[in-house]
């Protein structure tokens, strides 16, 4: 049995149309710079592949900043590296919390050993920038973090003023903008912002496994301060250079560490993720092919006919629309009708993925992503159609065959 198995072996998966907050579709010239052969990770050739992503990450994070390289791991990775650079025990963090991906940041930073501020509203709105300036004034936090994009609610939290403030008043900024890196546009200098977490398997669209991340000079000096060499490898001068520090808690997500990897030393922390930095770069590529700015009017365009779509169909959208992120669509689930039975139709009859919601909004919108390679005409009409019938299948009524004519109405405007 075992043995005709193994003879008769080769991974397949069902062809998809993936229309979730990701993880997304791929496309295929990053699926083929992932099969490429291994290089060594000093090989010349790789090397360049690792400065090459660097200077593209710059110019994606629209950053002047040194630092922009990726960490080996989910976004998270890049929440966590970056927390725990900064937080020492008895840190002040604010934390915004206006969906799920806030809590994360509370989460990372309690353990840490952060003295953690929070402050929220109701999921489906964002802050008022002047309540997060006033609240800093009262904390006086050493770090405010951020969600640009919260993918669990749909909305995105305007930034320009906060990162101002928080330069004047002598706070770090950390955003993560996980879910709308490469999606819209996030001029990370012009608003100030000191560190930035991308995302891999959103807008960028690449497999998850690496996330970009950047940040500055008032950043680097935090680190600095706290830099280990790890004892294998620590020349004499890097032992001395620690005497009496407190070194970053941990060794993986050491950016003291990485910071050296990622140099001219290129000295040796763990062993670069080869084929990822492959798709890294094809999918900077691709980016900077389309244009950051043509990028953007792309998610908009699709978002808008998505919207356009949910609303003729007889659905409500979900959310304050003077926030709505143009990556991710929420819905309002209807009445008497079972969230869950609807995404299973749709992804039996049509193999298309949308996703359900965490927390209070579990079972009450269904959130459907327009991002990166997934974020395309004939992606939006197809899931515009088969939500109708799956909607139909599962007992709701909806206005038949209006949503994908309004999406079409949208694409025609802007063509
Ligand atoms: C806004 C945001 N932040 C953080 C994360 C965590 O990312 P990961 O699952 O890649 O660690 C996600 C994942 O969906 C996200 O949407």
């Amino acid at each position: 049995m075992t043995q005709s198995l193994v003879s008769s072996y080769a991974l397949s998966v069902p062809p998809r149309t993936i229309m979730s907050p990701g993880p997304v579709e791929v496309d295929p010239r990053v699926l083929r710079a992932m099969s490429l052969p291994m290089l060594g990770q000093f090989d010349p050739a790789f090397t360049r592949i690792m400065n090459e992503n660097m200077a593209m990450l710059r110019d994606v994070f629209q950053t002047k900043n040194h630092w922009a390289y990726p960490i080996d791991g989910t976004s998270r990775a890049g929440t966590e590296a970056l927390l725990a650079a900064l937080i020492e025990p008895g840190d002040k963090m604010l934390v915004p919390i206006f969906g799920r991906f806030g809590d994360l940041f509370v989460e990372i930073g309690e353990r840490y050993g952060a003295e953690i501020h929070t402050m929220s509203c109701s999921w489906g709105t964002v802050f008022d920038q002047d309540e997060i300036i006033s609240e800093i004034k009262k904390v006086h936090p050493k770090v405010v973090t951020l969600v640009h994009g919260e993918t669990s609610t749909g909305r995105m939290q305007p930034l320009d003023k906060v990162g101002k403030a928080c330069r004047e008043l002598g706070v770090l900024l950390v955003v993560d903008a996980v879910a709308t890196f490469c999606g819209v546009s996030i001029p990370t200098d012009a608003w100030c912002i000191d560190a930035l977490i991308g995302g891999a398997q959103k807008c960028l669209s690449i497999p998850s496994g690496i996330v970009p991340i950047t940040y500055n000079s008032r950043v680097e000096q935090q680190v600095l301060k706290r830099k280990k060499v790890e004892r294998g490898i620590a020349s004499d001068e890097d032992r001395r250079a620690a005497e009496g520090h407190v070194p970053i808690r941990s060794n993986y997500f050491d950016l003291g560490q990485l910071q050296d990897y990622w140099s001219e030393r290129r000295l040796n922390h763990h062993t670069e993720a080869t084929s990822m930095e492959y798709a890294l770069h094809e999918g900077l590529h691709l980016v900077l092919e389309e244009g950051l700015e043509n990028r953007f009017a792309r998610h908009r365009v699709n978002a808008q006919a998505l919207a356009a779509g949910i609303e003729a169909m007889g659905l409500e959208l979900f959310g304050d629309p003077s926030c709505a992120m143009p990556t991710v669509t929420c819905v309002t689930v209807p009445e008497n009708v079972d969230a869950d039975e609807v995404r299973s139709v749709l992804l039996k009859h049509f193999g298309i993925e949308i996703a359900g919601s965490f927390g209070s909004l579990q079972g009450k919108i269904w959130r459907i992503g327009t991002m990166g390679y997934s974020c395309r005409q004939d992606h939006v009409l197809a899931v515009l159609t088969g939500l109708e019938a799956a909607l139909i299948r599962c007992g709701a009524s909806v206005n038949h065959g209006k949503g994908p004519q309004a999406a079409m109405d949208v694409y025609d405007q802007n063509s």
